[in-house]
């Protein structure tokens, strides 16, 4: 396969795959083994058109240990800022040689308009409110290293839905994988067809998070909202943040998850994001391995 645009493309064999290729490369992330030479000669371009810590940081780590060369390509430094377009800037880096791209852009679909313009690879590392496979990846990856498995999986995805890329491509692989999958969020943020999806909808998060293994928590996207925030912050943060209280509706031994970068005291109250449940930097660490592992898949290394 050429490039990773969405999870809508990939089988539950893929996804397999793509979690046993970042089992391989655990010890390597994590250090324990410096280097693995199997990009050796491969250059990786990071071309973020919007800001990111964990993505952008965990795909140059992960080229790193597979020692590919990394260029960070920063558009507001670039000729972007001279009106260059998306394609004319990936086809330049393409034309030194880049073997993969990896594209976080604010418009749904273009990584996939770029993957139709350039032979390199393309890897779709947020694309607006689209789609973000590569944390879907890392959180199936973090689920799973919890010893659980997916089909019966009771998995509520909580919060603005609406924006969330992060949230579309869990659902795509969960429901794949057999999980139940549940939304929950107040009606202006949970888009109206969203159960044709195969998800459940629920405006009461009490309800919603009733008797779940897994609590995934989604940040408010101020910057994607319009000017009226409904409901307000400081409603959302009463109705919808996750507190300890809460936590104990879901099944003993629940973990919760988020994507980063958290509001503390809007979606998730300070004390849960640092609590024993909380894997939110579990899936952080994992991110390397498996970007290692699609990195790897990707360059026809293996
Ligand atoms: N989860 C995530 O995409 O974080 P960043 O925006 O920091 O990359």
């Amino acid at each position: 396969r050429k490039d990773l645009l969405s999870l809508t493309h990939l089988s539950a064999d893929d996804i397999s795959l793509i979690l046993e290729t970042a089992d391989s490369f655990k010890e390597v992330s994590g250090r324990e083994i410096k280097k693995v030479p199997a990009l050796r000669g491969k250059t990786v371009v990071n071309l973020f058109f919007e800001p990111s810590t964990r993505t952008r940081t965990s795909f140059e780590l992960a080229a790193k240990r597979l020692s590919a060369d990394v260029i960070n390509f920063s558009p507001s430094s670039s000729s972007v800022v001279k009106g260059e377009t998306l394609l004319d800037t990936a086809r330049n880096i393409e034309a030194m040689q880049a073997d993969i791209i990896v594209l976080r852009h604010s418009s749904a679909g273009a990584a996939e308009t770029l993957a139709r313009g350039v032979k390199s690879s393309v890897i779709n590392a947020g694309d607006g409110w689209h789609e973000h496979p590569t944390q879907a990846l890392l959180d199936l990856y973090t689920i799973r290293s919890r010893g659980m498995g997916f089909a019966g999986l009771r998995v509520a995805i909580v919060g603005d839905v609406a924006h969330s890329r992060v949230a579309r491509s869990n659902i795509f692989a969960l429901t794949k994988l057999g999980a139940e999958v549940r939304v929950v969020g107040p009606p202006t943020m949970i888009p109206l067809h969203i159960s044709q999806l195969g998800v459940r909808v629920y405006h009461n998060l009490d309800e919603g998070l009733r008797g779940v293994h897994v609590i995934m928590m989604l940040r408010l996207q101020l910057e994607r909202q319009g000017r009226a925030l409904f409901p307000t912050i400081r409603e959302y943060a009463r109705q919808y943040g996750l507190t300890g209280d809460r936590v104990k509706l879901a099944e003993p031994g629940a973990i919760v998850m988020h994507p980063g970068p958290i509001n503390r005291g809007v979606e998730i109250a300070p004390d849960v994001a640092d609590s024993l449940s909380s894997v939110i930097l579990d899936q952080v660490a994992n991110g390397v391995a498996v970007r290692m592992g699609i990195l790897y898949l990707m360059s026809g290394a293996g």
